[in-house]
């Protein structure tokens, strides 16, 4: 279980805030989708839970136990990140990609391509194909798939996402949607998804919780943010798309 109890991230002395007094929990087994716009806070509640960054004020609990006073490498065994952009080691092949953090932590060269190829085959890459090229030899979609395996790696217990499936195409995006929730049933992991499309969040998400301007707007069901909106801005947010469905709808009926 992760706990967040009044959360707080400032910077210039706390003359700007990232993260504004944010509490939630998220169950084991749950994914927690935050959505919200751009610069709300999404990325920075990520990294502060793995300790890339502190708290400001506030604490984050991992299994009931303050993060604050984890040392941080032994934090992040236990949760795997896929960052925003992947980021993935441009000089280092797929196989090695995957499998940084088990070579970190001491695993030998053949127990760890043995342990690449499994991972490659889990988030649907075929080894035979891939485990040998380099990340400038793949198309965006495989780069985020091998995201998704290095983080997998060390069969984290949590996974935090950070928009893993950004800069995709539709048709690839919606591929990875449904792998994503194959992995889901498969692994059952806790898992914090960061979006900030609302379909996406529609079709990930147990619960979603919508950020705005650094404070938690709303956390529930997909039912209960749709049916009873806590704010103007909630549902503002389901009101475009539902919008563009209209549009979409009524073109199709022209037809
Ligand atoms: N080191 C920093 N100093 C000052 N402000 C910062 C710093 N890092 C982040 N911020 C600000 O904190 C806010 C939240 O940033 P964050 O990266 O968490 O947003 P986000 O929700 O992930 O946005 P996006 O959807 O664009 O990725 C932004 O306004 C950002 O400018
Ligand atoms: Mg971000």
């Amino acid at each position: 279980m992760i706990q967040y109890k009044n959360v707080f991230k400032t910077y210039d002395g706390g003359d700007s805030s990232a993260v504004r007094d944010l509490s939630l929990d998220i169950e084991d087994g749950e994914t927690l989708v935050l959505l919200g716009p751009s610069g709300c806070g999404k990325t920075t509640l990520l990294r502060m839970t793995n300790r890339l960054e502190d708290v400001s004020a506030g604490t984050i609990e991992i299994d009931g136990e303050d993060i604050g006073k984890v040392d941080p490498v032994q934090l992040r065994r236990r949760i795997g990140y896929v960052f925003q952009g992947i980021g993935l080691f441009p000089h280092m092949t797929v196989a090695e990609n995957a499998t940084i953090v088990p070579r970190l932590l001491g695993k030998d060269a053949d127990g760890a391509r043995a342990h690449a190829r499994d991972l490659l085959a889990l988030v649907d890459l075929d080894p035979d194909i891939y485990a040998d090229r380099f990340p400038d030899e793949l198309s965006g979609g495989q780069a985020q798939r091998v995201g998704v395996a290095r983080a997998l790696a060390a069969d984290p217990q949590y996974l935090l996402m950070d928009e893993p499936f950004g800069a995709l195409d539709a048709v690839t995006r919606k591929l990875l949607q449904e792998e994503m929730l194959r992995l889901k049933k498969q692994l059952s992991k806790t898992i914090i998804f960061v979006t900030h499309d609302i379909f996406e969040a529609l079709s990930l998400g147990d619960r979603i919780a919508i950020m705005n301007q650094g404070k938690l707007e709303q956390i529930g069901s997909k039912e209960e943010l749709v049916r009873s909106p806590a704010s103007q801005f909630v549902s503002d947010l389901f009101a475009a798309p539902k919008a563009q469905l209209r549009e979409f709808r009524a073109l199709l009926e022209g037809e």
